[in-house]
This record gives C-alpha cells, structure tokens and sequence, in this order.
C-alpha cells in the first residue's frame, strides 16, 4: 500500500462566488441573498485539494488568469502543499470565475465562466509529459478543452497511466475517445447525457452505466448522491450505500468524491472499499458551507470512517 500517491490533475481553477439564498429575482427584479462566501473552486482545482488533504502527493496542470485571482489561485495551491510548476498565467484573460446559487435545501445551481481554463492546450500537456508519466493516477474533468482532455487520455493510454475521467459538467463526448480513461465517473446528469437515456432510478443508473461499459470504458462509477455509487464493469454491479448526513451545501460534494477516491485507490486501497471510503469523504464535505473551504482532513475522515466501521 503507497499511503502517498502521486496524484496529477489536468483541469480546471475557478473562483467560487457563492450567494445563499431562499429565491430567485424574476427579471428586472432586485432582491436580498441571505450570505456570501468567496473561495477557490473549479473542479479540477476541488479534486486535487481533496486528494491533497487525504494524502496524496498532488500536481496541477492547468491556466489561470493575469487578473486578480490568477496569483492568488496559485498561492492557494502552494499553501496546501500542491505542485503548481505546471500551472501557468496566461496574459490577457480572466480566471475562471462561477457564482454559484445555494438555496435553502442545501441545492445549488452554478454557472462557470471559464476564462482561462479554455486556454489549457495539448501543447501545456506535452509541456508536462515528463511529471504525467511519473503519475500513480491522472485525474480529468471537462472545464478544459475537450481536445486537451481526449489528448491526455491518448497520451496516458501509450505510456500505460492509470487515468479517471469525470465528465462534468455534462456534454456529450466521443466514446472511442473517452474508452481510453481506465475509470469514468459521472453523476447521474452526467451518465444521463452521455447514454441519452433517463436515470432517475436505481434500475436506470445501472443500465446507463452498462450503455457505457459496453461501449468500452473498462469501470464506470455512477456517484448517485444520497443514494451512494454504482461501480460497474463488464463482469460486475455492486451498489455501495453512501455515509448518511443532513447536508447544508452539497457544492464540491463530487470533486470531494473524485479527489478522495483517486488518492485511496492509487493508494492501493481495494475499488469497492476506495468507493465507500469516497463517499464518507464527500458526506463530510457537505456539512459546512464553501467548495474546498469544505473539505475535511484526513484526520477528520479517519475518525469518521473508523465510527461508521465500529456501527457496521
Ligand atoms: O463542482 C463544483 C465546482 O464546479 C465549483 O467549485 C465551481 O467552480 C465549478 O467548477
């Protein structure tokens, strides 16, 4: 068991601009939002902190804006103890920005701006070809551009690295492309937009995610929120409960997911015990407010973990 994987992500950096709210203006109307809070987002960015914070040795690859947050971004990683060598500014753009909307259930809804993550090219990819080779896993999501991603993948695939795609935000994607990710891990809008078949069951998650083995990406989670996660392969279905909480922001609950279970399984932890360890990590995300600002330290998950096994 390596307890310090190497964890690279290619992806996104944003910042989170997050509004709290009961309701919604119509147009042309003003009204009050309950709180405010501005923190480091992005998907990639969310993933590669909470593989950090579990205990992986974690590179980023990405682009950032010359702007005000493009800095503070990179700060934010090194504080965190995160490799940012390949994480360049790019003059004359903004940083990915999202506001995000969380109303009083603990849903959001969230609109990214992607500034300079749309800058992110195969050419950034080739620059960092060396540290992805050193990589236990490679980590992808789809605020970058997708040839960017499908060129990652191909190039992983030749050198024979461990890689995890999770499409989000959701759109539909090349499976002979996308066959080359070892692990694909949507969420149910996700697994719906790629199979373009409903799933709003148990029943219809388990035949969007076979849709997907079938079309030749070798082990599909589908992450199904309070329901847990469906792990599929050509040979198996397993469904793994998820850490029963009373959520109070559920924004990042899904990088927490991708971040933590890239860590335990490059860790050598086994799938099915990497995914129920996953979804403890996530439930712990979304009991306080804020994308990484909500994520737990290892410290708080074991003593979590340790509790649902000493209940089990
Ligand atoms: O998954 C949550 C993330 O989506 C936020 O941090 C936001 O930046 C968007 O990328």
């Amino acid at each position: 068991m390596n307890s310090s994987p190497h964890i690279v992500v290619v992806g996104s950096a944003n910042v989170d601009l997050t509004t709290f709210t009961d309701g919604f203006p119509r147009p042309g109307e003003t009204i009050f939002g309950r709180k405010f809070h501005l923190g480091f987002g992005g998907k990639g960015a969310n993933q590669a902190v909470a593989a950090r914070l579990c205990g992986a040795r974690v590179s980023v690859v990405a682009r950032v804006g010359d702007d005000l947050f493009g800095p503070a971004t990179i700060e934010n990683f090194r504080s965190r103890g995160i490799d940012t060598a390949h994480v360049s500014i790019t003059p004359g753009v903004a940083t990915g920005v999202a506001p995000i909307f969380v109303d009083s259930s603990g849903q959001n809804r969230i609109l990214v701006v992607k500034g300079a993550n749309d800058c992110l090219s195969p050419a950034d990819i080739d620059a960092a070809e060396e540290l992805l080779r050193q990589a236990d896993c490679v980590v992808l999501q789809l605020e970058v551009p997708i040839e960017t991603v499908y060129y990652t993948l191909r190039l992983a695939r030749r050198h024979g690295i461990r890689t995890l795609l999770n499409p989000a935000p959701a759109q539909i994607l090349d499976f002979a492309e996308i066959a080359n990710a070892d692990y694909l891990i949507p969420n149910e809008t996700e697994a719906e937009t790629l199979c373009g078949l409903p799933v709003g069951s148990l029943e219809e998650a388990r035949a969007s995610a076979f849709c997907l083995v079938e079309s030749g990406v070798p082990n599909v989670i589908v992450t199904l929120g309070s329901n847990g996660a469906l792990r599929v392969g050509p040979d198996r279905f397993e469904h793994i409960a998820a850490y029963p909480v009373e959520p109070v922001d559920t924004t990042g609950a899904g990088d927490a997911f991708i971040g933590s279970f890239a860590c335990f399984l490059a860790g050598g932890t086994d799938e099915s015990e990497a995914i129920a360890r996953a979804n403890v990590y996530a439930a712990l995300s979304t009991l306080s407010v804020g994308t990484q600002a909500s994520f737990v330290t290892r410290e708080r998950f074991d003593a979590a973990w340790a509790e649902r096994a000493q209940g089990s």
